[in-house]
């Protein structure tokens, strides 16, 4: 086991109305708050409202910066950076999935920071940052106790990411009844998320980390277990409830300690969805098999225990080759089965520029990513050419 250090500072609030406490919640830190949001979710399903009476409940004051997509875009960032500063908000309460929290995190970095908020996703160190609240409306990219935003800039179309503790949110409100207006489409992606975050840290050379091996494959057996039951019946409130803890245990930091961890898989997914803006999850579903079937031979016995503790897989001892590709392909089939795609055509991407995002991924050439099997350009081109 390596040497590690663990902080998780978020206070989760979980279950059934939590929502109404996001006032109270806030008002120990700030009584003038940029509420940040998406579309047009949280005003179908009601929890605009039910957020904004908590909040004047409280006396809280705020001004509203909606409009955040999918892979957030770095220009609205810069709006609510200036919307901060040209109204004093100190707090920036972000109610929605990942591309909202994302978004918080960056405009909470840049308020205190004279430079361009860009520099923070290019390696600069971050100094301060205003205190983020979150009420998570999707269970997919664990951002709402996780220390990284990932933004994308589209001069160039450059999706990077960033982490500092100090942008670990401050409360998160988990309600998975939230959940349940979530197309199955988006419930499908959130899960390969899910499920990426936790396979990036189990596919690792470290030896002697037992405890961690045996959660991840706890959280992985709880999402193969219940995102069917959540597809199958989406008001399914345990399924949606184990469903929505798994992701924030996933991608907290505990399921990582004590171990080198990899995120080859999400360093070239990101160059998928910063061109072609589909969804992270899906894009996952692509590239993690892919990923996969490339690099397994590097510790076949890993992918063994896998394919056998997760996916009970009977080990066949003459051949474990075998049993290790056997488990890949449950991983396919499971993906399928929730309505992902799984090759890049499938994704909807039939032109070939592959070329340049394993260029991107790897500055051009120069930097390897990847730490199971470290990877340069041309590994990473093969991926994507497995994934086609
Ligand atoms: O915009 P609205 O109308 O709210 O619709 C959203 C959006 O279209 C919809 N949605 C969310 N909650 C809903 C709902 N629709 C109905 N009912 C609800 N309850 O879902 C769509 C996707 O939302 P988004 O926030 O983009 O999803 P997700 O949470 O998957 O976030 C993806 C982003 O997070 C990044 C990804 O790269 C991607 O940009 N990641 C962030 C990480 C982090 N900060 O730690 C780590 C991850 O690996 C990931 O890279
Ligand atoms: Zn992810």
């Amino acid at each position: 086991m390596e040497n590690f250090e663990f902080y998780s500072p978020t206070r989760i609030v979980f279950g059934k109305d939590t929502e109404n406490q996001v006032g109270l919640l806030t008002k120990s830190y700030s009584k003038k708050v940029l509420l940040h949001y998406g579309g047009s979710s949280i005003k179908k399903s009601g929890l605009y409202d039910r957020v904004v009476k908590s909040l004047r409940d409280e006396g809280i004051e705020f001004v509203e910066l909606g409009g955040v997509v999918p892979n957030p875009r770095l220009s609205l960032v810069k709006e609510g950076i200036k919307l901060c500063r040209d109204n004093g908000l100190n707090f920036v309460l972000a109610v929605g999935g990942g591309s909202v929290i994302d978004s918080a995190k960056a405009i909470a970095i840049g308020v205190p920071y004279e430079g361009d908020v860009w520099d923070f996703f290019n390696g600069r160190q971050v100094e301060k940052a205003l205190p983020v609240g979150v009420v998570l409306t999707i269970p997919a990219a664990g951002s709402e106790a996780s220390p990284n935003s990932v933004i994308t800039n589209e001069d160039g179309w450059y999706k990077r990411g960033m982490g500092s503790d100090l942008v670990r949110p401050v409360y998160s409100i988990l309600n998975p009844v939230l959940t349940y207006t979530l197309p199955d489409y988006q419930t499908a992606c959130g899960a390969a998320d899910i499920m990426a975050h936790i396979m990036e840290r189990y596919f690792t050379n470290t030896k002697n980390v037992d405890l961690t091996d045996r959660l991840c494959e706890a959280t992985l057996k709880t999402m193969i277990r219940n995102v069917p039951l959540a597809l199958e019946n989406p008001n399914d409130y345990n399924a949606r409830a184990e469903i929505m803890w798994a992701g924030k245990v996933a991608h907290f930091g505990l399921l990582g300690t004590g171990r080198v961890q990899d995120w080859a898989s999400h360093d070239i997914e990101h160059e998928i969805s910063g061109i072609y803006d589909v969804a992270h999850g899906a894009g996952l579903a692509v590239v993690f098999p892919a990923w996969m079937k490339y690099v397994y031979k590097e510790n076949v016995e890993r992918f063994v225990q896998f394919a056998s503790r997760v996916w009970n897989v009977d080990v066949c001892f003459e051949d474990q080759e075998k049993t290790a590709l056997e488990g890949i392909k449950k991983l396919e089939d499971f993906f399928r089965r929730i309505g992902l795609p799984v090759t890049m055509k499938e994704l909807g991407i039939t032109d070939d520029r592959m070329e340049e995002m394993a260029s991107k991924c790897t500055r051009g050439g120069t930097s390897t990513v990847g730490n199971f099997k470290k990877l340069a350009k041309n590994d990473v081109y093969n991926i994507l050419r497995i994934a086609n």
